[in-house]
């Protein structure tokens, strides 16, 4: 494959007129004007006014498959994902069964690789029980540890399991490098609000009962316990202005988090316009908690972006709160969202590209991704940044049919979307034949 002289990303952060020659899935060449002596024997793409970008790797996402496909499925997702420029994604275990087991892993493992149009990997869920599953689980990107916000067996909010868990046996170094991410929120907190609130259907109380004090608990709890035992610890979607400027005051070397587009660009405002479609957790918070998690991200504070991407359909969302699931969709409007910001002159569309793509390789040691240099995996993303289209309803792919940024007016949608060297999205066409991979882990 050759890509031709689109406006190219290059690891330095400058974006130059440049083509990319692509062998067997691989970059093998970038440069200015380069010289091919067969051209007809490439599949040759015309970047010509479209900036060329490593293919977003989002780092948290929840795609149903298995046992709750009538939300979405690995094949409507990952479809979502190639129109939204997502190349990989990791995926959480709140899936049915859970995804406690290596052989719950593995089943995922072998589902993506038959369904996924993108490259996949997944986080084993934790248990008060299954350390020895926790142990020895492989391969996976990570251990995703509820705190609070969840039921049944994954929600996690003792300190002495928490406490377990995080412990690092010297003896067992595999182990002991594993990240932990965790969902950071105080369950007992929680439930005691819920008491308080109850009878409230306004689905606005939603932030009011899941609080910043309840998120801010939860993340000093996990950064304390990462600090006792020097644990690799990444906060799953920040969503509060404390958190941040807790981080920003003490964050170890081995400590990651991230944000969501949706916290970064909606606020408690959203329940009176979309009502519970705006309902997540962590909640949305205030504009000031958004600004104070926009400069974290600017200074470094937060590392990377995600979208926590969890579909529920619009019968489920329409039962009226607390009846209604939290989550929403996100792999298909996180690129055009953010790089609309970059348009805007809030980022550049480095920092876009290096919070969705570059940063999320370095944190997971995924290898190969992030960069487009020789030698690095061809998953790569063509963008238009000239033109602004309304985002629409019947434009969303994911199963759930339906998106929180419905007429928002975006730029930097995706044009091409290329998977390990094989186009998988074209001008509004899916080829639903391409597969990705799995991601594999480790510095
Ligand atoms: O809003 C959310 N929905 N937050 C989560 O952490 C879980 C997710 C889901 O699976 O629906």
């Amino acid at each position: 494959m050759f890509i031709r002289n689109a406006q190219t990303l290059l690891p330095s952060g400058e974006l130059a007129i440049a083509d990319v020659e692509i062998h067997q899935g691989t970059i093998a060449r970038v440069g200015a004007g380069l010289a091919i002596d067969n051209l007809d024997e490439y599949q040759v793409i015309d970047g010509s006014g479209l900036i060329l970008l490593p293919g977003v790797i989002d780092p948290q996402v929840h795609f149903r498959e298995p046992g709750l496909e009538h939300k979405e499925d690995l094949f409507t997702s990952s479809c979502a994902c190639v129109r939204g420029g997502v190349t990989s994604f990791l995926e959480m275990p709140n899936t049915r069964p859970l995804t406690t087991t290596q052989a719950a892993l593995d089943d995922k493992l072998a589902r993506a690789a038959s369904k996924s149009l993108v490259n996949f990997g997944f986080f084993i869920g934790a248990t008060k029980e299954n350390l020895p599953d926790l142990r020895t689980a492989s391969p996976t990107c990570g251990i995703k540890v509820f705190m609070g916000s969840m039921h049944g067996p994954l929600l996690v909010d003792d300190a002495e399991s928490l406490d377990r868990i995080f412990y690092r046996d010297v003896t067992d170094s595999t182990y002991e490098n594993r990240l932990i991410a965790v969902h950071a929120e105080n369950h007992a907190r929680i439930l005691a609000r819920r008491e308080e609130f109850s009878g409230e259907t306004d689905v606005a109380i939603h932030s009011e009962i899941q609080d910043n004090q309840a998120a801010l608990e939860a993340t000093q709890l996990a950064l304390r316990l990462s600090k006792l035992y020097q644990r690799r610890l990444h906060i799953l979607h920040l969503s509060t202005g404390d958190e941040a400027n807790l981080l920003r005051i003490e964050k170890p070397a081995w400590v990651t988090a991230e944000v969501t587009p949706q916290h970064l660009l909606l606020n408690t405002d959203a329940y009176q316009t979309i009502g519970t479609l705006a309902q997540m957790n962590p909640p949305l918070r205030s504009p000031r908690d958004q600004d104070v998690l926009w400069q974290a991200l600017l200074d470094g504070v937060i590392d990377f972006i995600a979208t926590d991407h969890a579909p529920h359909t619009l019968e489920e969302k329409a039962k009226g709160y607390p009846n209604t699931p939290s989550g929403m969709p996100g792999v298909q409007t996180s690129l055009p969202l953010m790089l609309t910001q970059a348009a805007q002159g809030r980022c550049t569309v480095a920092q876009v590209s290096r919070w969705m793509s570059t940063a999320v390789a370095n944190a997971y040691g995924i290898a190969k991704k992030g960069a487009i240099a020789p030698g690095y995996d061809a998953d790569l993303v063509l963008v238009d940044l000239a033109t602004y289209q309304p985002f629409r309803r019947e434009d969303v792919l994911s199963k759930c049919g339906w998106s929180p940024f419905e007429g928002w007016n975006l730029t930097g949608y995706p044009q091409v979307t290329i998977v390990g060297g094989q186009v998988a999205y074209d001008h509004g066409t899916i080829d639903p034949a391409v597969r990705g991979k799995a991601l594999q882990f480790g510095h």
